[in-house]
């Protein structure tokens, strides 16, 4: 089947739903999404959105704050722009219908504010601890009004149709859309559009540990890399300090605002640790405390540390944290009288699709939003809660800028159906398991929260054999979606690999033994990949 519209908008979290529902006012919009409409790391988000929108508060410190926490990568020109910008995104979400959570200062109800780690103000906008559940449903219901918008669910988009590949050779290479394969009848369908958006998210699922949920494999990063995307940053992900530590737990996150509200980390014995780390304690930026984090528990043999807020008001934990305070009590932890055990895991990556102010690839008509992007606006490290906000201003953005581009003349030109070639159906899913644990696994020991020259190497010449033997896997048998994923994930462990192993300092999120100081003389730059 050949499916066209103006816009086709791959992932239908925050970034692509608010792209796809602003985008419909321009022409027709074709959304694939690998899961139902709802599975994406914009559901699963807690503590909220930062934007400046107290009297106490200002653009200026908003602004430092992002750049404080970048480690001197960010762009200012891209923070203060996204900065600026918070307050229109947030006023639109509430007049979409999202319930923000609001309290009472004296005869006036208002947003209620909270803080986390890096912020100096509160400045995060919340709905309880179940934040982007608030949002992701408002945007759902308005998307589903719209008649011009086309969602396809559990469509997975496998490569992305370039010219030069499917048409000629071109000067600057365009995309035309996707090949995307229906995950229930496993036929694949040719996508074409005007503008292509990739909004498929990050890619946390290539560690061992992490926050993220199954759908987080790297799909975008990946797949502009392989139609040659620039691609940077990539040695720059974010652990969260804080998931619940349980056997049966695949690593619920504890929201940064408990910290935020006052929670304390412990050791196991109930000292509190992480003034001896930074002069904001418990409040310091999440590099800072995930490797704290990660240093007592490799000094103490522990397996966990504790989170504690049992200090505050059970009512209030109960009110403030609802979701949180349901789940650990699923898992045997009363948190309004017993500490939470948490450990670090892999949450944010913030490097990925280099782009413009506006979302604009270097590859004509791709655009990357969300966190499949690499803007410029987190540098070496996120500050907390301006993943949405992002998010929120790019697609914006990219709706503005792709306006202009789909008034121009250029037809989409003929594109062949997908070619399976001699492919067989496998009968060896055991394949596909073992090299997607391998990788998670030689990840978190090797390229995890410390790492070491060696470590890279080794976790170099492990990518290297296993990509070869995907790539065979890959060609010789009928496409699915587990080998579309695997294939994404061990593309994506290389492209940090590469990232990690040339950034010879320690800055932001990147720390290597071997190189434990910052060289600002050499690496105050990004990394950028590029496939030849
Ligand atoms: P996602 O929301 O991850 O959506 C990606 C979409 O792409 C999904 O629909 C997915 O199915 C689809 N997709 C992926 N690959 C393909 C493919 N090949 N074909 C078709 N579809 C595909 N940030 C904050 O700012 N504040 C917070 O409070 C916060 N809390 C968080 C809590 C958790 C537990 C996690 C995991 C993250 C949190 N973050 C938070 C980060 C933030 O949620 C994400 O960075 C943000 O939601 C990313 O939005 P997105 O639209 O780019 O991607
Ligand atoms: C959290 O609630 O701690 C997550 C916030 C974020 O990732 O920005």
């Amino acid at each position: 089947m050949e499916i066209r519209s103006d816009f086709l908008v791959i992932g239908s979290g925050i970034a692509g739903l608010t792209f796809a529902l602003k985008a419909s006012s321009h022409g027709t919009v074709a959304i694939v999404t690998k899961r139902s409409i709802r599975e994406s790391a914009t559901y699963y988000a807690q503590g909220g959105i930062a934007s400046v929108l107290s009297a106490e508060d200002s653009f200026e410190s908003h602004i430092n704050d992002t750049i404080s926490a970048g480690d001197g990568l960010c762009k200012r020109e891209v923070v203060e722009m996204v900065v600026r910008d918070g307050p229109t995104r947030i006023k639109e979400l509430i007049d979409l219908g999202v319930r923000f959570s609001r309290r009472r200062n004296g005869s006036s109800v208002e947003l209620d504010l909270t803080r986390e780690g890096g912020h100096s103000q509160r400045r995060i906008v919340h709905a309880d601890d179940l934040t982007g559940k608030a949002v992701e449903e408002a945007l759902i219901e308005a998307i589903r009004a719209r008649e011009n918008i086309k969602v396809f669910e559990n469509y997975i988009a496998i490569d992305l149709i370039t010219h030069s590949k499917f048409v000629g050779r071109i000067d600057r290479d365009v995309v035309w859309g996707a090949y995307v394969l229906d995950k229930s009848t496993g036929l694949v369908h040719t996508f074409l559009a005007r503008a292509t958006i990739l909004a498929t998210g990050g890619a946390g699922k290539v560690y061992l540990y992490t926050s993220n949920p199954d759908i987080s494999t790297g799909d975008g990063i990946a797949m502009a890399y392989r139609v040659g995307a620039e691609v940077a940053n990539m040695e720059f992900i974010q652990f969260h300090p804080t998931c619940l530590f349980h056997p049966q737990a695949k690593r619920f996150l504890i929201s940064e605002a408990l910290r935020g509200e006052g929670a304390i980390l412990r050791l196991k014995d109930g000292t509190p640790f992480m003034s001896r780390y930074h002069p904001k304690g418990d409040l310091a930026p999440r590099d800072i405390v995930a490797r704290a984090i990660d240093f007592e528990l490799k000094k103490s043999g522990d397996e966990y540390v504790y989170l504690d807020i049992t200090h505050k008001p059970s009512d209030f934990i109960r009110s403030r944290f609802p979701n949180i305070y349901r789940k650990c009590l699923e898992y045997g932890y009363d948190i309004t009288r017993e500490p939470i055990p948490v450990v670090p895991a892999a949450h944010y990556t913030c490097g990925g699709v280099r782009t413009d102010m506006n979302g604009r690839t270097t590859i004509r008509r791709l655009y990357a939003i969300g966190e499949t992007a690499c803007t410029g606006l987190h540098g070496a490290n996120r500050l907390a809660s301006n993943s949405l906000l992002e998010s929120l201003v790019f697609a914006n953005r990219a709706v503005l800028d792709v306006v202009e581009l789909v008034k121009t003349k250029e037809e989409i030109p003929a594109i062949p159906p997908w070619e399976p070639g001699g492919a067989v159906r496998s009968d060896e899913a055991v394949v596909i398991s073992q090299n997607w644990d391998e990788i998670r696994r030689f990840m978190w020991n090797y390229v995890g929260i410390v790492r070491s020259n060696k470590r890279l190497e080794r976790a170099g010449r492990r990518i290297e054999l296993l990509k070869r033997e995907i790539n065979e896997y890959y060609w010789d048998f009928i496409v699915t979606s587990d080998l579309v994923e695997l294939r994404n994930i061990a593309t994506v462990a290389e492209l940090i690999i590469l990232c990690a192993g040339s950034r010879k300092e320690s800055r932001g999120l990147h720390y290597n033994i071997d190189h434990p100081e910052k060289d600002d003389v050499n690496f105050k730059k990004d990394t950028v990949l590029k496939k030849e």
